[in-house]
């Protein structure tokens, strides 16, 4: 099947730039009833992630937008947690400040030679004249060692109603010139939309097939290029379309869902729809039920000063002020920025009653200054990441993390739930059940280990809330450690997992791990170290675990400390010595040594 794309994706390199648009192209669509490859380009082995401005400054993105929030990324943990692509959305190309009832809104951003052009106002070229604005920002972004990501749309013209890629008459595209311009600006990501598709004039029986031939065209095309671009057909969760039957062949990731919003229901609703097609994701071709929406919501400013103390902060206006989010307020740029937890929500206005938090403010904001609402509280933007991790959905932050409440960064940062999203295995959880809006998933992890998700999409709480280890496809008489990734704690459990109460719109995410699981981590923690001696005898803890031969198990890990201890500070380094230690008696502890 590779072989047939990149024979296909050259003849389209063969027709040439402009020639090929006397033409209509013949995609190959036939790949579509094969198992998906794991991935069609190699790319995306694990889900994307990143930022995308659309969601939080929708037409406002430029170039200096871009890289200020890659240049905050970079900072403020957010690269280093595994966000490396910086997205820009629709609204780069010429064309945005023309009104929308004139046509040449939809034309102005393509020369007559076919290219599409970046507006010089907002992605400034290096001279007058050039087209490079998108290219400068590339070389930016990929100075941080992030990824630059871009998008376009299918039909004629994207959905703010720029230009598209589709040229007429009877599916002619310019993809294939699009797609060089990206490799040449350094693109490495490509959304690609599904507004305005003139679908009467498309190739194809049914909306699917004209879907299909379109993204596979575009696709095609990108690998002509040459360079590395991951692939995203963002067909909107077209209920006309069954995306996930052709894009896993084809594309790296695809919308499963409208446009989310920065409210519980909407989040609710795309994780819903996205959890029954789990068996359509794996490494390389990801379900995506659209961006993250922690910290996204209202802008207002300061209405009166606020000095260190206070508690009450008055603003300009309440509107999307949820109780239980957190509020931020200063700018990274004033050196002012931080964040607090609303506790109440009373009137707007330098005379009004403000809104109240949780824990006095530490900083002086002057009035005027910037304040961001956000649409989830705490709980919600937790369960946001939890559900969405679970789902091996792409972490795409969609708000502003220039200046971002620590709050919300922090759910952003949380590694371990970052680890199941981004694990090796790439499968989305299975949803072991869903009565009642008490829903629990499973997801298996590639050491063998299960990450397991309780989550009450109710507005009571969940009382009492268990999973029996058996519902998991564990064994009830053996003893596992589950591992809260948001409170990192562990917890030995038998039988069931005992959650408790989970508030409403709530969530747990909980590591279930065997002790051969943990070994199996521990593998992978030591390496190679002094010749591979401390993984082989693991190794065979592992093997006497698995034949249930504990005593053999425990007289192996005796051993195996006594080899961490003599070698810490030498072949180990005492501090990846003491993480070995411990987890080794916590393991040996589980098997009861
Ligand atoms: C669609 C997409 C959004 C965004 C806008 C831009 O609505 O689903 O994510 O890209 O278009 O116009």
């Amino acid at each position: 099947m590779k072989r047939a794309l990149a024979a296909a994706a050259v003849s389209l390199l063969a027709l040439g730039s402009v020639a090929w648009l006397a033409s209509p192209v013949q995609a190959d669509t036939s790949v579509q009833a094969d198992t998906p490859p794991s991935s069609y380009n190699g790319l995306a082995l694990t889900p994307p992630m990143g930022f995308n401005d659309w969601n939080a400054y929708h037409c406002n993105v430029s170039a200096s937008l871009i890289e200020q929030t890659a240049l905050a990324m970079h900072n403020n943990g957010m690269q280093a947690a595994g966000y490396d692509h910086v997205n820009i959305d629709d609204c780069w190309m010429l064309g945005r400040d023309i009104p929308r009832t004139d046509p040449t809104r939809a034309t102005a951003g393509r020369s007559a030679d076919g290219h599409l052009i970046p507006d010089p106002t907002y992605f400034p070229p290096s001279a007058p004249g050039l087209t490079d604005g998108i290219k400068l920002v590339a070389d930016y972004v990929h100075s941080l060692g992030m990824k630059l990501g871009i998008y376009e749309d299918t039909g004629t013209a994207t959905c703010q109603g720029l230009a598209g890629t589709y040229a007429g008459n009877h599916g002619q595209t310019y993809d294939a010139i699009d797609a060089a311009d990206y490799a040449a600006w350094g693109v490495d990501y490509l959304k690609d939309d599904w507004c305005n598709v003139p679908l009467a004039d498309v190739p194809g029986a049914t909306r699917n097939d004209k879907a299909a031939y379109l993204y596979t065209q575009m696709s095609q095309a990108l690998q002509a290029t040459g360079r590395p671009i991951v692939f995203e057909a963002a067909t909107l969760g077209d209920p006309g379309l069954s995306t996930y039957t052709w894009a896993p062949a084809i594309s790296n990731l695809w919308r499963t869902t409208g446009d989310i919003s920065a409210n519980f229901s909407s989040m609710l609703r795309n994780f819903t729809t996205n959890s029954a097609l789990t068996q359509y994701a794996g490494p390389g071709h990801w379900n995506d039920p659209d961006m993250l929406e922690i910290g996204t919501g209202n802008a207002t400013t300061l209405a009166a000063p606020v000095s260190p103390g206070d508690t009450t902060v008055k603003v300009a206006s309440v509107s999307g002020a949820v109780v239980g989010s957190a509020l931020r307020l200063g700018t990274t740029a004033n050196g002012d920025l931080e964040g607090g937890v609303i506790a109440s929500v009373g009137t707007a206005g330098a005379d009004g009653t403000g809104i109240t938090l949780a824990d006095p403010v530490t900083l002086a904001h002057p009035a005027g200054e910037d304040v961001g609402k956000s649409g989830l509280t705490l709980t919600e933007a937790r369960t946001e990441q939890t559900l969405w991790a679970e789902e091996a959905a792409p972490l795409i932050a969609g708000t502003n993390v220039i200046d971002i409440a620590p709050q919300n960064l922090a759910v952003y940062n949380n590694h371990e739930v970052i680890g199941v999203d981004q694990d090796s295995l790439g499968v989305q959880a299975a949803v072991v059940s869903s009565a009642n809006g008490q829903w629990i998933m499973n997801k298996p992890l590639s050491d063998g280990a299960h990450s397991v998700v309780v989550f009450n999409a109710n507005s009571t709480p969940w009382t009492d809330a268990t999973v029996s280890l058996d519902a998991l496809g564990l064994d009830p008489s053996q003893r596992y450690i589950s591992r809260d990734l948001w409170a990192h704690s562990d917890t030995t459990v038998t039988d069931s997992i005992d959650v408790g109460t989970i508030p409403a719109h709530g969530s747990v995410i909980v590591k279930v791990s065997s002790a051969a699981n943990l070994l199996t981590d521990q593998v992978a923690l030591v390496g190679n170290a002094n010749g591979g001696s401390f993984a082989d005898q693991l190794q065979q803890a592992i093997d006497a675990v698995n034949a249930g031969e504990t005593t053999d198990a425990c007289g192996i890990l005796g051993g195996y400390v006594n080899h961490v201890q003599a070698q810490s500070g030498k072949q180990l380094t005492t501090e990846l010595a003491d993480q070995l230690l411990t987890n080794a008696q916590q393991i040996r502890t589980l098997i009861g040594c």
